[in-house]
């Protein structure tokens, strides 16, 4: 799938990853009417989110301002379409594509919505504008992911096999799409597209018909890296190569800090999931990195990495549950020290109460 967008660059690759087997020590029926978490999608900054939130057979949109000093209850605002997917255009803007409800099968409806947030105490409960309608297309049933590139001005839909890219632009009356959606075919490569220059050719960065290439991801500069059969892999310009790694479990994903100097691996182990933290490797680096684990109760299924504080501890927000304790998946902050012992210098912040 696309990972991160960095400038104007996207990477993709073909094959998807399996799904994880989440660990379950508790009855499935018990946990089965827990609320839960089914997609998110956070804002640039990382201060508010949209959460579909799946309760029995019912799905409900749930607004969340974040401050991860207090807690900011989060707003039910309404039903939700089980199938829509979300992401931010900027801070403050929402963008839902859902399929559309007549007739026309395989079109999905782009709307936009304003949210209203603050973080600041005491924090007012945020809402959200009307929906307003940027247009159709055409994609099919499956819509995996909706990723938006700032600089280029991008849309990024994920299919199973393919990709669309819509550009989408800012006037004074809001958003809208401009010219015709594009599509892009992706399989057992990773490309390269220089989304600023639409009529240019996307880069083969990496062709594997042997091993599985999954969740590319990029860094600072030229960094980007992906998993080749859950082993590291690092390209900064023309150079590629496995990260050697002190390290005998598979990582599923791949995290990069913000300034791209850490690199997180999201491994499954012992019946739960973590991440496991490095600094990104220079060239010349030859003796085998040792992954250090962040701890944390439960498996973490997803992660952002949303910045650096002023006391140098790191943060990301991703989603969490923990069974053995019969919760279901929720928002957390989950920050540690990169330069200390992270079994001393961790938290974990539960961001999701509902309201
Ligand atoms: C945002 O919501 C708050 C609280 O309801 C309200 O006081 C404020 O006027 C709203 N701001 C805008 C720009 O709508
Ligand atoms: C994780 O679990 C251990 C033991 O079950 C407990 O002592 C610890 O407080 C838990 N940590 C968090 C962050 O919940």
């Amino acid at each position: 799938m696309v990972t991160m967008l960095s400038g104007y660059l996207l990477a993709v690759f073909g094959l998807c990853a399996t799904a994880l087997a989440i660990p379950s020590q508790i009855p499935f029926s018990s946990i089965e009417n827990v609320r839960k978490i089914d997609t998110w999608a956070l804002n640039p900054t990382g201060d508010a989110a949209v959460i579909r939130v799946k309760s029995g057979s019912q799905h409900e949109l749930h607004l969340l301002a974040i401050n991860a000093q207090f807690t900011v209850p989060s707003v039910l605002y309404d039903a939700a379409n089980a199938q829509a997917r979300y992401t931010f255009l900027d801070d403050q803007t929402i963008l839902t594509a859902t399929p559309e409800s007549e007739g026309h099968e395989g079109v999905w409806d782009l709307t936009t919505q304003t949210l209203n947030y603050t973080t600041l105490p005491p924090a007012y409960p945020p809402s959200a504008s009307k929906h307003n309608k940027l247009g159709e297309v055409t994609l099919g049933s499956d819509l995996k992911e909706l990723v938006h590139s700032a600089q280029a001005g991008v849309l990024t839909v994920v299919l199973p096999e393919n990709l669309v890219l819509i550009e989408v632009a800012q006037h004074e009356e809001g958003w809208t799409i401009k010219g015709e959606p594009r599509l892009v075919k992706h399989k057992e490569l990773i490309y390269l597209f220089d989304l600023r220059d639409t009529s240019s050719s996307p880069v083969l960065l990496r062709h594997s018909t042997k091993s599985q290439l999954t969740s590319t991801a990029f860094g600072n500069g030229e960094n980007i890296a992906w998993l080749a059969d859950h082993r590291l892999w690092l390209s900064v310009g023309r150079d590629q190569g496995e990260v050697q790694l002190n390290f005998d479990l598979s990582p599923e994903k791949i995290v990069f800090s913000k300034d791209g100097e850490a690199i997180y691996l999201l491994a499954p182990h012992d019946d739960q999931q973590s991440l496991f933290h490095l600094w990104t490797p220079s060239k010349s680096e030859t003796i085998p990195i040792t992954p250090v684990r962040i701890p944390s109760n439960g498996t973490i299924h997803s992660a952002i990495h949303v910045g650096i504080t002023p006391l140098d501890h790191a943060h990301l927000i991703g989603i969490k549950s923990d069974s053995a304790k019969g919760e279901g998946k929720e928002l957390w902050v989950i920050s540690h020290s990169p330069h200390e012992d992270p079994t001393y210098n961790y938290e974990n912040i539960r961001l999701t109460y509902f309201t």
